[in-house]
């Protein structure tokens, strides 16, 4: 890869995935997004743009992978707390809140359960992909739980007999809905977010990055 070009990380088919293609050629970007391509290159601008599981994002840019990312504050704050256990870097600089990829990271049970308050979570096997956030909001409420990890599929851990009850992202509430479950508690709500690697860039890619924060901001306004 061309390190003089720009490269920004940004989900590859999800929540986010939409509306950042739609911001980033709204900003003038020519972008031909193949289904089955990493790399897209930008045709227009030094700018090449990663797709990849929004999950690895924070990651990438706080290792300094990738000059910008878009993401969800939820995955950007796990990610956080995952590497500070790890005694890995995790500076980043904050560019610019997004107008889009509204969420939040929910506590859920069946849907034929009592709800008495998160007390009754106490000692219970809880599956979520963002077991950080869920310990430290269970930890502030005294409340202490067994994690059960899974990175996918976790509306149907319930049914499986994996757990007792999810933390995970909640959107318009059709994936509980679908799955028996319903929404008990949130945890964190989020938003995407525009971050940028925690480095000095080089001269060229830097005045490109000052060209496109007014253009985003711009239409960020426009859509208000
Ligand atoms: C989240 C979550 C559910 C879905 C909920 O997935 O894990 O699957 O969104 O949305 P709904 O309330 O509108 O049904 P996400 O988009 O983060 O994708 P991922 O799990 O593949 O990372
Ligand atoms: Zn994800
Ligand atoms: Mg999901």
């Amino acid at each position: 890869m061309d390190s003089k070009r720009l490269r920004i990380a940004m989900q590859k088919s999800g929540r986010l995935s939409q509306d950042s293609q739609e911001l980033l050629k709204s900003c003038g970007f020519k972008i031909n997004l193949r289904e089955d391509r990493l790399i897209a290159h930008v045709e227009n601008m030094p700018i090449d743009i990663l797709r990849v599981r929004d999950d690895d994002i924070p990651g990438l840019v706080m290792d300094k992978v990738v000059d910008l990312g878009i993401v969800g504050e939820n995955v950007l704050e796990e990610t956080m707390l995952e590497r500070q256990s790890q005694g890995l870097a995790t500076a980043f600089k904050k560019l610019k809140d997004l107008d889009y990829g509204g969420c939040r990271l929910s506590l859920a049970i069946p849907r034929e359960q009592e709800w008495t308050g998160v007390a009754a979570l106490q000692g219970k096997k809880i599956a979520t992909t963002y077991p950080h956030l869920l310990k430290r909001f269970l930890a502030e409420q005294g409340v202490t739980f067994k994690p059960v990890l899974l990175t996918g599929s976790v509306e149907v851990a319930p049914r499986a007999g994996l757990a007792d009850a999810i933390c995970d992202l909640v959107s318009s509430g059709a994936t509980l809905e679908a799955n028996g479950l319903k929404e008990v508690q949130v945890i964190y709500r989020s938003k995407a977010t525009l971050i940028q690697a925690d480095t000095e860039l080089y001269p060229e890619k830097q005045k490109l990055v000052d060209r496109l924060l007014p253009r985003l901001e711009g239409m960020l306004q426009a859509r208000e």
